[in-house]
């Protein structure tokens, strides 16, 4: 007799099926607000090996799923991740973020990208993946994650985080071309590196344009939105089933143009009310997030208060609850194990407050 797999929460919502309450995970859920992270950073003090040692990235992807049981498992990583495989080498460095030696800023430079192979540059992004896979069985989703184009693309020619971008804005302005380049050989390669994480065990994966929010509607359109359907659609055309996600930091002016990027689910910050973002999104398209990172700051009612309000303004379908942006390093971890307490029993809540 067939062993009858059930598929998990998580899938289920992300496949637009009604629910009693939606699943719930953390953008950054491992990471340093949990004393055990900070444990392991302190004997690990290199982001890279910590993210590229199997047994390390195991472990960290689990010490949130051990202690709070949410509903999603996300692959401890970051999306600069594959770019040393094409060429672009990257470190992260404590309080300053990623920085990239030397930056790209010419086409010679663009033209000896190498094709990314993630089975020979990343073989552990399968390892790892595997193994999440099978400790978390159908208990949780297991995400992948990768980069959107104009993102990674930011971060290599600024050569770090930036404020203001000027540095890729003069040549989206001045050498377009050549950024249209680059822009479409790291689509490209996303693709791949997608295939390879669902491949690889990852059961939905998120797309973090978190930079595309700086750039105008229109210039959204021309730098950010094509690239997003080239990676969308080369993936969808192997793998049509895989919901995929689509995050950006401050989109409100551009929800619209989000949607037609082609992914499953917009994930919003909390810039935008849930219902209105409902509203402009349409019914076809699932919602994540959207509650202010900073609201677990505040007290156990003012959490539980805000977890109500944000399901019942995204209705019981299409909707997976989640913060607006990545959680702070300095939230209270006892909070964030209410959040997830509180939200694993909205449906009691919901029904109590009705
Ligand atoms: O969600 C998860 O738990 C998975 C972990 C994850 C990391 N990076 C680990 C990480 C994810 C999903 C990312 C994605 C990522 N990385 C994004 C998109 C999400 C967003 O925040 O908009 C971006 C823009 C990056 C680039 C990046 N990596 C930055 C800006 C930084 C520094 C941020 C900081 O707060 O210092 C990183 C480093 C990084 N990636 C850390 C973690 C946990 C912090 C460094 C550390 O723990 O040593």
């Amino acid at each position: 007799m067939a062993v009858a797999t059930q598929i998990p929460y998580l899938l289920r919502a992300a496949r637009g099926e009604k629910l009693n309450r939606p699943p719930v995970w953390m953008m950054r859920q491992a990471g340093r607000y949990m004393k055990a992270y900070r444990e392991l950073r302190d004997k690990y003090p290199s982001f890279r090996e910590r993210s590229e040692n199997v047994d390390l990235a195991v472990e960290i992807s689990l010490q949130p799923f051990r202690a709070f049981q949410p509903d999603g498992v996300i692959l401890f990583s970051d999306i600069l991740t594959p770019l040393p495989g094409i060429g672009i080498p990257f470190d992260i460095v404590e309080s300053k973020g990623p920085i990239i030696q030397p930056p790209i800023r010419t086409l010679e430079q663009i033209e000896n990208l190498r094709p990314l192979e993630p089975e020979v540059s990343m073989p552990f992004i399968r390892e790892i993946l595997q193994i999440l896979r099978r400790e978390v069985g159908e208990r949780a989703t297991v995400l992948g994650f990768v980069g959107a184009p104009w993102t990674l693309a930011a971060y290599a020619i600024e050569g770090k985080s930036s404020k203001d971008y000027t540095v890729i804005k003069s040549m989206a302005f001045n050498e377009p071309t050549i950024l249209h380049k680059f822009l479409s050989k790291l689509a490209d390669a996303i693709a791949i590196y997608t295939c390879y994480q669902i491949e690889s065990g990852a059961q939905v994966v998120q797309i973090f344009d978190s930079w595309a929010g700086q750039l105008s509607p229109q210039d959204y359109e021309t730098f950010a939105l094509p690239y997003q359907q080239r990676v969308i659609s080369q993936v969808k055309a192997i793998h049509p089933d895989t919901p995929l996600i689509l995050y950006i930091y401050g989109s409100a002016g551009i929800l619209e143009r989000m949607a037609l990027s082609g992914v499953d689910i917009v994930s919003i910050d909390w810039t935008v009310d849930m219902a209105e973002a409902r509203t402009r999104l349409g019914a076809n398209i699932g919602v994540q997030g959207n509650i202010d990172p900073c609201a677990l700051f505040g007290s156990k009612d003012f959490i539980r208060d805000r977890i109500i309000e944000t399901i019942r303004k995204a209705g019981l379908r299409g909707h997976i609850l989640n913060l607006g942006h990545g959680v702070l390093p300095t939230t209270p971890e006892e909070n964030v194990a209410f959040f997830f307490e509180t939200a694993k029993h909205a449906d009691e809540l919901l029904a109590g407050s009705a």
